[in-house]
């Protein structure tokens, strides 16, 4: 029984001749793709919380470790995304470099991530929301904007976006690329206009204790802001649209990753300046702030910003998992009769309805933190797998055409294997035993499911019958 059975790259590759897409996309629009995945719930909402729960002011720092995690971790994915230019998915990547059985656990884990990510996102958005409305006079009750470890009982408003956002990808709405533009301007624009009004205000009193956890408090808050540099892997699916992928894809990745990382230690310095750390664990901490200095209009103005920002990044990872779900079931990994496609809309309307119940209960009952480092435990595994894929490749198939080469890999992927190592052992320990029996699962449907089914299986019996 081969556990280890490999897809073919050269097959995979001649599949796509024929129909491959217009090359139009240059290294500014690819860094902007980024930006406008990337930048969300996690500098909006996860910064105050890990601040308040683990780091303090050192939160500074553990955005400088995940973010060079990710560096590091996304080089390597450049690589493969540029060699398997298909899906673009961390899923394929894994199924041509090592096997069947690693990309079956890899496709899993980016189940976890899309599935529980959206769930935080949309936690998120929520805080903003409720906020937004607060302010202007509609006081909702927190019976219904809340989650129950925070006193409430359903989080309503999570609900009603992921609700409406799966009615619009069940209709076959995807992220357009002239709209995720101007929304990046209003993010950007919001981030900046925040920090052009908070600075003044800061009191360097508040830095102090700069690591009130000590370093193992900024290493654990890595752990969880990791989460602010998910969605840079959009930029490597792009690559079959690149006009220079073997320089423009890194600059994407890359260039994205850095913008991403500036602003966000510039956001946390400002944030913990201006208020005590210790009070910025609430739903919705860069409006809370500006309230804290008098400014609500610049509250409100943050808010809805943050809304809009915050709804694009949740539209890409809801059709991301609809999209890991198609390249499973077509591979006979998940029965195919969950992906089928709409008669009229030409979209998997049944996962795609099935994976929205999933993520608003999931978001309407749990705690953004707990969901949060839960989808980090799964891309920080994917990431893992990736980079060792990597590596493989290189020593396996090293005269395979490569467009885009990661840099020293030698040091780069040794790297990012170990880094995304190390905050994954900063996860708390209820993280990793949930991923363990979600591992644990997904195995029994390998073995009981997936690997009699998998397309793999029906090739070798065709070529068996026809030899
Ligand atoms: N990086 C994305 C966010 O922070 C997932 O919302």
């Amino acid at each position: 029984m081969n556990l280890f059975r490999k897809k073919n790259i050269a097959e995979l590759i001649r599949g796509t001749e024929g129909n491959s897409l217009k090359k139009t996309l240059g290294a500014m629009d690819l860094v902007l793709l980024g930006i406008g995945c990337i930048i969300g719930t996690g500098i909006f909402v996860l910064t105050g919380v890990a601040a308040a729960k683990y780091a303090g002011p050192g939160i500074m720092l553990s955005f400088v470790l995940s973010g060079l995690a990710c560096a590091f971790a996304a080089l390597a994915y450049a690589e493969l995304a540029s060699m398997v230019p298909v899906t673009g998915s961390a899923y394929t990547f894994a199924y041509v470099a090592i096997g069947e059985v690693v990309a079956f656990a890899v496709g899993w884990a980016l189940i976890c991530e899309y599935t529980i990510g959206s769930a935080a996102i949309a936690a998120g958005w929520s805080g903003y929301m409720v906020g937004l409305l607060k302010s202007a006079g509609i006081a909702l009750p927190t019976a219904w904007t809340a989650v129950p470890a925070d006193g409430g009982i359903l989080n309503v408003p999570s609900v009603v976006i992921i609700a409406f956002l799966t009615y619009l990808l069940i209709l076959g709405t995807r992220e357009s690329a002239s709209l995720n533009k101007i929304l990046v301007f209003i993010k950007l624009g919001c981030i900046g206009f925040f920090l052009l009004v908070a600075t003044p205000h800061i009191n360097p009193v508040n830095w102090q204790p700069f690591l009130p956890y000590g370093l193992g408090g900024v290493a654990a808050g890595a752990a969880i802001v990791f989460f602010a540099y998910i969605g840079f892997d959009t930029v490597s699916t792009a690559v079959e649209e690149c006009k220079n992928p073997n320089r423009d894809i890194p600059i994407g990745i890359v260039g994205s990753l850095v913008v991403a990382t500036i602003l966000y230690i510039a956001v946390a310095a400002v944030l913990t300046g201006v208020v005590p750390y210790s009070t910025l664990n609430n739903s919705e901490p860069v409006a809370f702030a500006l309230r804290a200095i008098g400014m609500n209009f610049g509250s409100a103005l943050v808010a809805l910003g943050a809304i809009c920002g915050i709804t694009t990044v949740l539209l890409v990872f809801m059709y991301g998992q609809t999209r890991i779900f198609l390249a499973m079931a077509r591979d006979g990994m998940i029965p195919q009769s969950l992906v089928k496609i709409h008669p009229k809309y030409g979209t998997p309307h049944i996962i795609t309805m099935i994976a929205g119940c999933v993520v608003a209960t999931l978001s309407g009952l749990l705690p953004i933190n707990i969901i949060a480092e839960l989808c980090n435990m799964g891309t920080l595994f994917a990431f893992v797998i990736v980079s060792i894929g990597v590596w493989v490749l290189r020593s396996t198939q090293p005269d395979l055409p490569r467009p885009f080469r990661c840099p020293a890999v030698k040091v780069i992927v040794p790297f990012a294997v170990l880094l995304c190592s190390y905050l994954i052992t900063n996860l708390p320990v209820e993280t990793l035993a949930f991923f363990g029996c979600w591992c644990v699962i997904g195995m029994v449907v390998y073995f009981t499911y997936s690997r009699k089914n998998s397309a793999m299986v029906s090739k070798n019996t065709n070529i068996s019958q026809k030899g």
